[in-house]
């Protein structure tokens, strides 16, 4: 049987399916560069991704995020857009993308696209124009330039830094600075400027125009800048989704954005939505991003970045219910992103990491609210922490010795015995798969009902058939400490699915009214009640609430 046939369910009717699909869909990350690559080149693009629809639409996923796959220089990636209007050569044409949206909703997925707006890449059109245009110019008047400060202007206009290390601006020859809070090749956009609100409507138009389902909005709290562009007044400014107030993140003005691409969503059939990429210093100001005449949601990295205890990750989940609850948005739970060390690794790598991972997708899984998966993920894929110093690439790797995200990017592995199992029909990938991998390709997992693939597909399977799953509310049991035990009841009351996870470090002994659906690990079951073993979690269809 091939791993089509296996995994895949009937497709789904996309216009048939009840409104208000985001609110408890599931969306699966695809970092385009390494998910799987059709021309032999080593770099993923996008009809590999076609040709690997039935593979997704197998898993149970709802929806794709692609990561930007516009024409670019690939100084971050294609986070750095030369025209936001096509596609980058290395990941095909506009015919690929076509086809790939028309295919994919064949499939029952929706597609994500990744809109890049707090800047462009240098060699955009707009900012060749400005660099040859004089200070003070129209030209110059799209991005930020200063003059710089010191008395022949040699010093920064101020002490802001960028994401990825060293100051956040670059002189020109002429003297003027300009602002990048990412690397140099990624001037920031003017957002105080008409004609930059005009240009990206017209993109977001453009895409929608073209199916796109929705949006993710990359550093969506970072398009406005606090007015006269202030000191910070202190080093150690920013991190990667960090929590910090800063002067250039999460002003009150960037909403105002956000209410303008609202109206644009709403105004196209078919619930487009977008997901804001935001970098709050609280869930209470992360909410705000999705308040009922802005984005549909937002990225919840507190969670990601919650500690592996029970009560730190309970004060989470619940402030994070509850704000997100106040704005009448859904709650969303992310894991790992192409931007942080995969969780495996965070949880402690090897058999543990593994093994909290698993049950990391039960827990997340039953949440209220929207899930995402990050490709990999579901294949329980680590962080590759000894990438060869020459293949290193990632802008942000200049922060220091083991600040690049090239670890989680390594291309997926599908099938085979040796690099690069099947990515792709070259002879190499752009980075390098370990050899280790050939026990976690996707053909290995498929089989093997142990597997990390078995339990996602599994989970996702009752996650879509379980009513009590997905939007609604969640009610905490009382557990033994270590453990955080819930109940999810379906909008009758008429059926319960019930979640425990023991987070500590002994196993304990919880009350199980009802019958187990699905454990992330072994456990022993005795009479109504299981042995539940560190780091394990289970579900199952609860009679009554205990
Ligand atoms: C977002 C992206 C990240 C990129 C940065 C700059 O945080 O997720 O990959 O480097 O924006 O565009």
């Amino acid at each position: 049987m091939t791993q089509d046939t296996l995994l895949a369910p009937a497709a789904g009717d996309l216009a048939a399916e009840d409104t208000r699909w985001w609110r408890d869909a599931v969306i699966y990350q695809v970092y385009v560069r390494s998910f799987a690559d059709s021309d032999g080149d080593g770099v993923g693009d996008l009809p590999g991704i076609r040709s690997r629809l039935p593979y997704l639409a197998g898993l149970g996923v709802d929806a794709l995020w692609l990561t930007p796959f516009y024409v670019s220089p690939m100084a971050d990636f294609g986070y750095d857009v030369a025209d936001y209007r096509d596609v980058d050569p290395l990941f095909g044409t506009l015919a690929d993308a076509r086809d790939l949206i028309a295919d994919a909703h064949a499939h029952g997925l929706r597609i994500i696209a990744d809109i890049v707006p707090n800047h462009t890449s240098d060699r955009h059109a707009w900012f060749r124009a400005a660099l040859a245009a004089p200070p003070g110019s129209p030209e110059r008047a799209r991005y930020i330039f200063r003059d710089g400060r010191g008395p022949d202007g040699a010093q920064p206009p101020n002490d802001w830094e960028s994401v990825f290390g060293g100051p956040a601006w670059t002189r020109l020859p002429d003297g003027q600075w300009y602002l990048h809070l990412f690397a140099p090749e990624q001037p920031d956009l003017n957002w105080e400027n008409p004609e930059v609100h005009a240009e990206f409507a017209d993109v977001l138009k453009f895409w929608l125009d073209l199916g796109v389902d929705g949006f993710r909005v990359d550093v969506a709290h970072g398009m406005a800048k606090a007015p006269g562009l202030p000191d910070v007044g202190h080093a150690d400014q920013v991190e990667m989704l960090g929590t910090a107030v800063l002067p250039y993140f999460d002003q009150d003005a960037v909403h105002g954005i956000h209410r303008e691409w609202r109206r644009l969503l709403d105004s196209y059939d078919g619930e487009r939505i977008a997901v804001a990429e935001a970098w709050a210093p609280t869930p209470e100001r992360l909410a705000a991003y999705t308040r009922p005449d802005e984005l549909h949601q937002a990225f919840n990295f507190h969670y990601l970045t919650a500690p592996w205890e029970a009560p730190g990750m309970r004060e989470v989940i619940e402030e994070s219910l509850r704000t997100a609850e106040a704005v009448g948005a859904p709650a969303t739970w992310v894991l790992s992103n192409h931007d942080v060390k995969r969780h495996v690794t965070r949880y402690g790598g090897g058999e543990r990491g593994l093994r909290r991972a698993r049950a990391a997708a039960l827990l997340t899984l039953a949440l209220p609210g929207s899930s995402y998966v990050y490709q990999g993920e579901e294949l329980g894929l680590p962080e590759v922490l000894d990438l060869p110093e020459e293949f290193q690439q990632d802008p942000q790797r200049l922060r220091g010795e083991g600040a690049g995200r090239d670890g989680c990017r390594v291309p997926l592995p599908w099938e085979g015995e040796e690099p690069p199992f099947g990515f792709g029909a070259g002879a190499a990938s752009w980075l390098p798969i370990p050899t280790a991998w050939r026990d976690l390709t996707v053909a290995a997992q498929r089989d093997d009902p142990g597997s990390m693939l078995a339990l996602y597909h599994e989970a996702l399977r009752i996650r879509r058939e379980h009513p009590a799953l997905g939007d609604g509310d969640l009610r905490w049991l009382t557990g033994p400490p270590g453990t955080l035990v819930f109940v999810r009841e379906a909008g009758d009351g008429d059926r319960r699915l019930a979640c425990a996870i023991n987070m500590g470090d002994r196993t304990v002994r919880v009350r199980v009214h009802g019958s187990p659906l699905l454990a992330s690990g072994p456990l022993d079951v005795d009479g109504e009640h299981v042995h539940l073993p560190p780091d394990t979690a289970l579900w199952w269809d609860a009679e009554e609430i205990a």
